[in-house]
This record gives C-alpha cells, structure tokens and sequence, in this order.
C-alpha cells in the first residue's frame, strides 16, 4: 500500500510567504501536530472515539462477509435506504471499485448494482422504485438514531413496494431507537453502528460494510488497507505518518494564510464519489460554533468536490484569478486500471498529431501538475495526495486516512470533531413540522420564525 502527501505547494519558498507556509513555521509547530496525536491517541483507546478500532473488528467483518455469501445469486439490486453518513461511504465505495453511474455496465444476480435513496424527492424515488424488481432486489435500510424522517419516510415507501421482510436489513444502533424496534417486530436480519462511531466516520463499520460486501466488494482487503494506515496514523514521524503531515500543513495554511475554502481535486472519476464523503466529513466535523472551552469561534473550512480534468473547464479560471482564498488538494492516482492508449495515427493537424501515440493516463497527469504549476505561478497553495492505484486496499487506506487527518485538525482547533448539533437543529424543526410528539419546543420556536418573516 502506498499513499503519499506532498506539501511542496505550500511552501513560502515555492509560492512566497503571502499564502504559503515556511520550513521553518512548519517545524516550529512540529511539537502542536505531536500533542494532537496524544490527545486523540487518549480519547481513541479509552474507546471515545471508535473509527480507528473499525478495521481490527475482525468478528464484525466475518459476520458482514458471512452474511452476503448467503444471500448472494438472490438479488440483482441493492437498494440503500439512508442518508448523510448513513449513505456516503456507500457511494464512496461503489464509485471507487466498480465505477461512476451510469458507465457500470449491466447489472445481474453475479454484478449487483447499487440504488441509494438518500433524498426525499418524490419523482426521484418513484423512478429508482419503477427501475427495480422487488423479488430481485435486497434493502440495506440505514440509521444510526433509528428515526432520520428522510430515512423512515423513504423506507416506508419501500417497505410496502418490496413486501418481504426476509429482504430487509437494517443497520442501525442495537438496543435503541425505532428502526431497531421495526427491525425486531418484523424480524429483519440487522446489523449494529457503534455507538462511538458518528455517522461520517461510519464506512468502515457495517454503515458501509453491509451495502460494500453485497454489491462483491472484497472487504477484507478494504479493511486491511485502512489497518495499515491506522498503523502508520499513530507515528511520530512525520514523514511516516501522512494524515497529521497533511493535518498539520491544511491546519497551518487555513488558519495562518486565511484560506476558508478547501478544493478537493480528484483526477479520476472513481475517486468522485469519495470526493463527496469527504466534504461531508470535513464540513460537518470542523464547522462549529465552539471550542472545547466553550468560546465562540464559528470556525470551518468550506469543502469543495472538483473533478480534474473536467472542472478544469469549469472552475479553474474562478481558482487561478479569483480570490486567493482557498487551498487545493489535489487527489492523483498512478496506476490506472486501463491506460487508454491514444491511437499512434497521423493526420497531419497539429492538435491531433501532438496526442497521437501518447495515452490518457499520461494525459491526465500531465494536465494536473499543468494545473499545479498555473495555481504556483499564481501563487495559489496547493498539495498532492498520491494514491498507488484505486484498489480495495489503497480505498480503504484513504478513507481512514482522511477520518485521521480530520481528527488531528479537530485537536488542533480545539473543537469537538465528532458532534454535529448543527444537524440535530434542523432534524428537530423537521420533526416539530411534520408533527411528531415530543418536539412542542421547536414548534413554538418556528412559529416564532413565521412571525418574524411576516413582520419583516
Ligand atoms: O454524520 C452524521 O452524523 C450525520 O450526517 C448523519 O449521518 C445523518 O444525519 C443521518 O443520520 P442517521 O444515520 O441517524 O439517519
């Protein structure tokens, strides 16, 4: 396995001192990454925080593998029902390994595809459900507090369409809530979210196992990458342990640069679906209202999912010329599974003829060291997380990497990376609107809004 994190972009002594981050400044707060790592070390084995344990739960994986070798031959569509964390790192993983929709191919009992619900659109909803069979689709129904009004909705829609409990599993938290309680009346096979996992940090517990094993993930090998990593996320070395150098020089450049908006800058489209869990966890995990002390600080970096090359015709104008606010992370891959060999033909045009025999893999890396070069000649950070190949192994290290190098930004903020009272808030107005008891509180204190708007 071989990730590597290269920072040379964001060096003062390669884009100046104005927006970037001197040797020196870096070693200086060496000793800051190294209590990060200490502190999460702490809260991580008195077991607060439970991703970096999801890879060695070795019974947990059995027990996912063991499962979908049951049920395999009798389905040709997994639908997930979930949203949030809860539907994420299912994309994630189904983008990385068989591709982005709709170029997977055709889908059957031996390649099963993946349908995931996660919005509340109606016309959406009714035309996945028109695209499936009930008898030869499995649904993975997901939530960690058992009652999202999105998942609950969307699910007793499918419920009643698939009729069959036997083709129901739910993932959620064992003992609570009322998905748990459903899934126990009806006897659905179920499968639990620990609870010191948080939804965006879920992908490597059944969240993401159950929807990966079923759909022919190898998810022994995803949870080995991301044990390996986890490995090399508890160094002190620096130059070992990528996800606090990355942590580190993100944290330096944000906070000392002012740069609010962070671009992740895949070049590869299966790195696509990755690119939007990623802006789930970082926007969620490092937007917040208060440090640990209970000062106000509206702190976050606004993350932004680019496609390289294609919002190379899109944004990029907005990155080289506009605000210099923002720090680029360009995600590159060096092996690809296919080389797409331009064909060595001649017409005699230039554009053609300089193409001609050279291949898309080289294309495309060439054009992204192009955009590096554009963005540090106009003095624009930016830095290169390189994968060896998208495989099962590499995936799963990324990912876990990424939830490390989140944690370590938390600890050098400060902040709790593992809550999310933004998200409760508006879950509570949801549930006070469409009725449920419970929530009189947030009923009044919407009316209270009305009132407002119609004064105004
Ligand atoms: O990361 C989070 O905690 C959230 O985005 C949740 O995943 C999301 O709100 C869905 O919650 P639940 O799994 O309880 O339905």
């Amino acid at each position: 396995m071989r990730i590597q994190f290269d920072e040379t972009n964001l060096l003062a002594e390669v884009i100046g001192k104005g927006h970037g981050i001197s040797r020196a400044e870096a070693e200086g707060s060496r000793g800051d990454a190294l209590k990060a790592l200490a502190s999460f070390r702490d809260q991580s084995d008195r077991k607060l925080y439970g991703f970096p344990h999801l890879p060695f739960q070795t019974a947990v994986i059995q027990d996912v593998k063991d499962y979908a070798a049951s049920v395999r031959g009798s389905y040709d569509t997994v639908c997930v029902v979930g949203i949030g964390g809860s539907a994420l790192g299912a994309w994630a993983l189904d983008c990385g390994m068989r591709g982005p929709h709709p170029v997977q191919g055709a889908f059957t009992p031996e390649r099963p595809r993946l349908v995931i619900l996660d919005n509340v659109d109606p016309s959406f909803t009714q035309q996945a459900l028109a695209s499936m069979d009930p008898a030869r689709t499995l649904v993975v129904v997901i939530a960690k507090s058992g009652g999202t009004a999105e998942t609950v909705s969307t699910f007793l829609i499918v419920r009643e369409w698939l009729n069959d409990a036997t083709r129901i599993v739910a993932v959620t938290t064992e003992g609570k809530g009322d998905l748990y309680a459903l899934a126990q009346q009806e006897k659905y096979r179920t499968f639990a979210i620990p609870e010191n996992v948080g939804g965006r940090f879920s992908v490597l517990s059944p969240v993401g196992l159950v929807p990966a094993a079923l759909i022919g993930i190898d998810i022994g090998k995803l949870t080995q990458g991301a044990a390996q990593m986890t490995h090399l996320c508890w160094q002190e070395d620096l130059n070992e342990n990528v996800a606090l150098r990355a942590a580190l020089y993100h944290w330096l450049v944000w906070t000392r640069r002012n740069k609010p908006i962070q671009v992740a800058f895949p070049y590869a489209n299966h790195l696509w679906g990755t690119a939007f869990w990623f802006r789930q966890l970082w926007a969620e995990s490092l937007g917040k209202a208060r440090r640990r002390d209970g000062q106000v600080v509206n702190t976050g970096q606004t993350p932004i999912a680019a496609l390289g090359t294609t919002d190379q015709h899109s944004q990029v104008q907005l990155y080289i010329e506009g605000p210099n606010d923002k720090v680029f992370t360009f995600w590159a891959v060096e092996e690809f599974a296919a080389t797409g060999k331009i064909p060595d033909v001649h017409t005699g045009l230039g554009a053609f003829d300089a193409l001609a025999g050279h291949s898309l893999a080289e294309l495309i890396d060439a054009e992204r060291r192009a955009t590096a070069a554009a963005m540090v000649a106009t003095e624009r950070p930016n830095c290169t997380v390189t994968l060896q190949r998208v495989d099962e192994e590499h995936l799963g290290a990324f990912l876990q990497m990424m939830e490390f190098q989140t944690a370590f930004i938390g600890e050098l903020l400060d902040i709790n990376a593992f809550d999310q009272e933004g998200v409760e808030l508006g879950k509570k107005f949801t549930f006070a609107l469409m009725g449920r008891p419970g929530y009189d509180e947030y009923r009044k204190r919407f009316a209270e809004y009305e009132e407002k708007r119609k004064k105004a």
